[in-house]
């Protein structure tokens, strides 16, 4: 298989604060995360609100800079990359968000919104050859050609989904990251968005990267599943029938495991206490929730290690 993205000790830290009644404060977001997506694959990313799954999603892309590590893209270092090669770069790889029109302006019509990111790389179309482009988009992800001259908020959440994806499409991307795409779809637009996405995979031969705090749609449509817990990847599963090896995982699973799928589907908050994020401890950051955890665990930082099974980052692995 062909590595698309390379990953590499991926770390993000924020500094808050400063001035007389506010100390400096400071957290890392993502902590040396690393892994590899290989081409065609659907690599799922999961855990708690809070957990890094977007700030994460928005260093793989350099929509943010890192405070260390490296990004492989296409066998290019993303993060040497001048603006100009960086634009270029960028059509590559593109973001579907869970609220696509967050960063479309509302005035924009459904033309205007997919035909922009033609204007950013500094294609110069004419009127008409964009509205080749958008009717083609537009019947890529389902959408009646009609629909050109609407505003967004004359569609239904699900078609403005499909809006969102068609704009990310216009560039020919290799790489879709997508933050919680169905988040606030009902269940059967969802499962509408997941199959439209289904089929622009096989189409278009894409890659997926795809957040979200829902293990059973995860499960559904991904290959293979990074497990975030406070800015650390504490497992990969190498595939959805895994069973898993850390706690936390577990725990995950069965908080959201209900044989009925309208139930029970999202990440509840766990029970336990939660470390603050300023604030970790120098062991496992899950110590204080897990019910196997030892001494060891409050002192020792367990690292990904593969003995035993696949990666987990976990001094007990079950
Ligand atoms: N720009 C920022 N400045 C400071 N803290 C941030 C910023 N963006 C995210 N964070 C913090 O980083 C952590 C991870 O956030 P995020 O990546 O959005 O998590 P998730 O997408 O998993 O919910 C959170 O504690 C959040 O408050
Ligand atoms: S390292 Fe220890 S505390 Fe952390 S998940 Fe494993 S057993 Fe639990
Ligand atoms: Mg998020």
């Amino acid at each position: 298989m062909t590595t698309l993205l390379e990953v590499g000790h991926l770390s993000k830290k924020f500094v808050s604060g400063g001035g007389p009644f506010r100390p400096v404060r400071s957290m890392h977001a993502v902590n040396d995360v690393s892994f590899s997506v290989s081409v065609g694959r659907v690599v799922g990313v999961v855990g708690e609100s809070g957990c890094g799954k977007s700030t994460l999603a928005r260093l793989i892309l350099r929509l943010i800079e890192p405070t260390g590590g490296s990004v492989q893209f296409e066998d290019l270092d993303l993060l040497a990359q001048k603006p100009k090669p960086m634009r270029a770069l960028r059509a590559r790889m593109q973001m579907v968000f869970q609220d696509p029109y967050s960063a479309i302006d509302p005035r924009y019509t459904i033309r205007d919104a997919v035909t922009e990111p033609f204007d950013i790389q500094g294609h110069r179309y004419t009127a008409k050859e964009k509205d080749a482009k958008t009717a083609e988009l537009l019947d890529m992800v389902g959408l009646s050609g009609h629909l050109a001259n609407s505003y967004p908020h004359q569609l239904s959440g699900g078609q403005k989904q499909r809006v969102g994806i068609a704009r990310a499409l216009a560039l020919n991307p290799a790489l879709l990251v997508l933050d919680e795409p169905t988040a606030s779809l009902d269940v059967s637009v969802q499962a509408q968005i997941i199959s439209l996405l289904e089929k622009l995979q096989d189409e278009l031969n894409l890659t997926y990267i795809f957040i979200s705090h829902d293990l059973s749609l995860v499960k559904y449509f991904c290959d293979e599943v990074l497990v975030m817990y406070l800015g650390r990847v504490v497992e990969v599963l190498p595939d959805t029938e895994a069973a898993a090896r850390h706690p936390y995982t577990r725990t995950l699973l069965d908080s959201t495991f209900d044989p009925d799928p309208r139930l029970r589907r999202t990440i509840e908050p766990l029970a336990g206490e939660v470390p603050s994020p300023f604030d970790l401890p120098p062991g496992c950051a899950f110590a204080a929730r897990c019910p196997s955890a030892t001494g060891k665990c409050s002192t020792e930082l367990p690292v990904l290690s593969s003995d035993g099974g696949h990666p987990v980052a976990c001094h007990h692995p079950l």
